[in-house]
């Protein structure tokens, strides 16, 4: 069924819903079964081996000073938390050392083995698929591994409390897959421990199927004979598919060091655990130190001085997509929300040293294409981005294109109309900024000063028959190194009769358009030519892959949006149609679908 026609969103202050849900009984589309989906929901999952979380370091006599005047709130918006990976043969102790570390550390461990495990209990599709090689003492495909890790990584607690990864990747490929994704760990933990050991701990291996713990039948007999009569052993313990993981790990193991080699640290793991623990313990602890040396801007939050960013640091914990997005205007609530998940996003990127950014969201006060579409929204994000910096001491200069054309052509974008001078009256605080961190200026080489830190272009944009690449091009040549942000621009091509779209070849501008990579993307997902109802999102923040949400109507009246899949690049519209449609990936493209619309966006 087609949903509604545009009008309804065409008028300001309605509430759209409530509406037919599109994809409610009544509609032809199938909803798509979690069973086949590569990214599985993980919510029914626990960590068996995962026993408690431990946030609260006011007495800790390791903490840092900032931890102990319990500012690391604050910090988990300014400075990314501890991740790491855990690696080693079979039975090297993995878990075991996962199951300290997070008592220590209070990082959220995302055990592949365990995910994997989890899977095959509920007799998913996946999870059966899995269990045939995991018997086998085989590597589960990549498709299926990858697809979990990488959804499980974007959940919020991964993000804010850091991770501990442990049994990925562990092929060179997996490895390239995170890479690809920009996702590091500090640390790269390797346990070694002699062959002829390993055998012994696995075929010793028990577990308690009640509380999760592992035991070995000598090195870690069970406390009571009623926890020894319920213990079990893996059935990939045998010593014949032990050899077989070995075997595999063996091969697997040099290609996944190398993309680590920097920062791999190898800790004998022959030796009582407590003592595999305290090297582990010394080593994440000065990993720690060092990544707080590294954000001295941590700050509380009412030491900020902008209002901008008081708004940001009350969002630290991601809550997922806002609802009621039709709603217009946005209230404040979203706005600040997006503003913060642009902000967070764009901090990241450039505290990695990226220096060619876009930020592209389109949520229906920030598309040109809709008629809600609202300057002040734009203005507003504009200030976020630059107070923040300016916050942290960067001068940052705003640009916006000036008039281009000639003669009786000569004008801007309509959308830009006006932009440069409300961005001079607007209010940049009482602290100054403006004139000081904070300068506006135009697009073009001219524009680029010694003292500038860096530069946010403001929806730069070709006209027909004008091009703005070329003084862009000469911006970001005069920029060098310093990042330069761009907000929402639109360069694709619109030659026009005059030519002078022409001055730098099509190819060349296409490929320096392509050279600003994503640091943030939101977009609403609508039915083909459409503009309501909103049938998902796709969002992407730095340095995460991109997440395909379906919005949801709940019973109670109310809507969600849930993730349906997450990808390493962009997906196509018929990427999008496929999740949508629970179809597994790599499947024979289609020529057309709902979301044909796509097609035109991506
Ligand atoms: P997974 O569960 O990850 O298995 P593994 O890597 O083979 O590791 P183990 O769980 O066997 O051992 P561990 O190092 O955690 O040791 P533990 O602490 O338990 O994966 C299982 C399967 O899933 C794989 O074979 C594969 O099929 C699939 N899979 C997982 N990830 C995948 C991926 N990324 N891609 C594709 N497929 C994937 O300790 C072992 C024993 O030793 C225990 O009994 C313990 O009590 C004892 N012990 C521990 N430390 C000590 C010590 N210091 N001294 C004495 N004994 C000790």
């Amino acid at each position: 069924m087609l949903p509604a026609s545009l009008s309804s969103l065409h008028s300001t202050n309605v509430r759209t819903s409530p509406y037919l849900s599109p994809l409610s009984s009544s509609s032809s589309l199938p909803s798509p079964s979690p069973s086949l989906s590569l990214a599985p929901s993980f919510s029914h999952l626990h960590h068996r081996r995962l026993v408690s979380f431990n946030t609260v370091r006011g007495n800790n006599p390791l903490a840092t000073k900032a931890e102990r005047r319990g500012l690391s709130v604050t910090c988990a918006s300014t400075c990314e938390p501890l991740k790491v990976m855990i690696s080693g043969a079979p039975a090297s102790g993995k878990g075991t050392q996962c199951e300290l570390i997070v008592q220590k550390f209070g990082l959220v461990h995302i055990s592949t083995g365990d995910l994997l495990r989890a899977e095959v209990s509920t007799g998913s599709e996946i999870g059966n698929k899995a269990k045939e090689f995991m018997n086998a003492g085989q590597l589960v495909p990549d498709e299926i591994v990858t697809a979990m890790v990488t959804a499980r990584l974007s959940h919020e607690d991964a993000k804010t409390k850091g991770w501990l990864l442990d049994g990925y990747p562990r092929s060179f490929a997996q490895a390239q897959s995170l890479e690809n994704l920009k996702i590091r760990p500090d640390v790269y933990v390797v346990l070694d421990v002699p062959d002829e050991i390993l055998i012994d701990r696995c075929v010793g291996r028990r577990l308690d199927p009640e509380t999760g713990k592992i035991y070995h039948l000598t090195n870690f007999p069970p406390e009571t004979e009623e926890i020894k009569a319920r213990l079990v052993p893996r059935p990939d313990d045998t010593e014949e598919k032990v050899k077989s993981r070995l075997e595999i790990y063996k091969q697997n193991a040099k290609a996944i060091l190398s993309t680590y080699a920097n920062i791999t640290k190898k800790i004998d793991g022959n030796r009582p655990k407590e003592m595999v623990f305290a090297d582990i313990e010394s080593l994440l602890s000065q990993a720690k130190r060092e990544k707080m040396k590294k954000t001295t801007a941590v700050k509380p939050v009412h030491e900020h001085k902008s209002q901008s960013n008081q708004a940001s640091s009350s969002q630290d914990n991601w809550k997922g997509i806002p609802t009621r997005l039709n709603n217009i205007p946005h209230s404040r609530e979203i706005r600040n929300y997006f503003y913060d998940d642009v902000l967070q996003a764009t901090q990241r990127a450039v505290n990695d040293g990226r220096t060619r950014l876009k930020v592209e969201i389109n949520i229906p006060e920030l598309n040109p294409e809709m008629d809600v579409y609202r300057i002040g929204t734009l203005m507003e994000l504009v200030r976020v981005i630059a107070l923040s910096f300016a916050d942290d001491g960067k001068r940052v200069k705003v640009c916006v294109q000036g008039s281009m054309g000639e003669g009786a052509l000569a004008g801007m974008p309509l959308q830009l109309a006006g932009t440069r001078r409300i961005l001079e009256f607007m209010d940049w605080g009482d602290y100054g900024a403006k004139g000081t961190f904070v300068e506006i200026g135009s697009i073009g080489a001219n524009e680029v000063d010694e003292q500038d830190d860096m530069f946010i272009l403001v929806a730069p944009q070709n006209a027909v028959g004008n091009c703005i690449i070329d003084d862009m091009k000469a911006m970001t040549d005069a920029a060098g190194t310093r990042p330069v942000i761009l907000i929402n621009p639109r360069l694709k091509d619109l030659p026009g009769s005059s030519g002078i779209m022409q001055t730098m070849g099509r190819d060349k501008r296409l490929e320096y358009a392509a050279s600003f990579e994503n640091c943030y993307f939101f977009r609403l997902l609508y039915y083909a030519g459409t503009q309501y109802p909103i049938m998902g999102a796709l969002r992407m923040t730095y340095p995460y892959g991109y997440e395909l949400y379906k919005r949801v109507d709940v019973p109670s009246g109310g809507e969600k949006y849930v993730i349906l899949s997450t990808f390493t690049e962009k997906p196509s519209s018929d990427d999008i149609n496929d999740a949508f449609l629970g179809k597994p990936r790599n499947r024979e493209k289609k020529a057309s679908g709902f979301w044909g619309f796509l097609s035109s966006v991506f």
